[in-house]
């Protein structure tokens, strides 16, 4: 069985202005299906690089992007869904218009696509919003509204971006929960990257810890809270979180104080 994506040997350097910026060395990795995972790293150490070299918006100078046993480095995969670090609505389409981008693209049918939209919009409980435009709309919404643009073109695999960082904690937590009720068990591959420890232990099953300059992978943990509660308060509650929380944090704040 070939993997749902595997990664192999990924290197991206950008010119700027003070010489070469080596943003990823050699970084491998594989996931499976049904997974749901976490790359946690500080600011800068390259995740929105490697998630823009996966998807194939952006091509690597070494390595190679393998998609169920298919490679597809540098190119877009139809298999793949990215929800974007902002949540990137097209400010004069309404939020069904938003929500059939990506079927639009894909040669769905205008009114196949707004059924579609119709029923993943009553899914996520925004009936009733099919014509308001993003800017009516709360930051919640909105970031519901990207994840569904995502998952009405059924992706086998979710690449999240840092979706939730800019909304305040409780909001973040609902929509945290959502994700876990609508994405585990799903037989989908879920990638997401972020710098916040706290939500990596939260919601992975495992967690891959980067450092900066260049970016690379220093530690693979398997988690486990034991718990299959899709509850986040729970979760947090578990007498393993500290433990998993306090690992990662020694390797990044560790990492700083190394330079300091
Ligand atoms: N298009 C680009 N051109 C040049 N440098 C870039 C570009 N995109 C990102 N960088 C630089 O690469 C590094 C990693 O950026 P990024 O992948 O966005 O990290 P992260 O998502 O982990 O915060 C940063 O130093 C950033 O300034
Ligand atoms: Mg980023």
């Amino acid at each position: 069985m070939a993997h749902a994506l595997e990664a192999i040997s990924i290197s991206k350097t950008y010119q700027s202005s003070d010489g070469p910026n080596t943003v990823l060395r050699n970084m491998s990795f594989r996931a499976e299906k049904d997974e749901f995972f976490a790359f946690v790293g500080p600011s800068g150490c390259g995740k929105s690089t490697l998630f823009n070299i996966i998807t194939g918006l952006l091509a690597p100078d070494t390595g190679s992007i393998v998609v169920d046993g298919s490679e597809t480095t540098g190119r877009v995969s139809e298999k793949i869904g990215y929800v974007l670090q902002k949540d990137l609505l097209f400010p004069w389409r309404t939020v069904e218009d938003n929500i059939i981008l990506g079927l639009e693209i894909k040669g769905v049918s205008k009114r196949e696509a707004r059924a579609m939209a119709s029923d993943i919009l009553k899914d996520y409980k925004m009936s009733g919003y099919e014509r308001k435009l993003p800017g009516e709309l709360s930051g919640g919404m909105r970031q519901r509204v990207a994840l569904m643009r995502t998952m009405v073109t059924d992706p086998q695999i979710i690449l999240i971006d840092e979706s939730y960082k800019a909304l305040d904690y409780p909001l973040k937590i609902e929509l945290e929960g959502e994700l876990l009720d609508r994405v585990k068990g799903s037989g989908k591959t879920v990638i997401f990257i972020t710098h916040d420890i706290e939500e990596a232990v939260t919601l992975a099953d495992r967690v891959y810890v980067m450092k900066a300059r260049p970016g690379e992978i220093v530690e693979e943990i398997k988690i486990d809270l034991g718990t299959d509660s899709h509850n986040i308060p729970e979760r947090r509650m578990s007498p393993h979180f500290n433990e998993y929380y306090t690992r990662i944090w020694k390797r990044i704040g560790g990492a700083h104080a190394a330079v300091a």
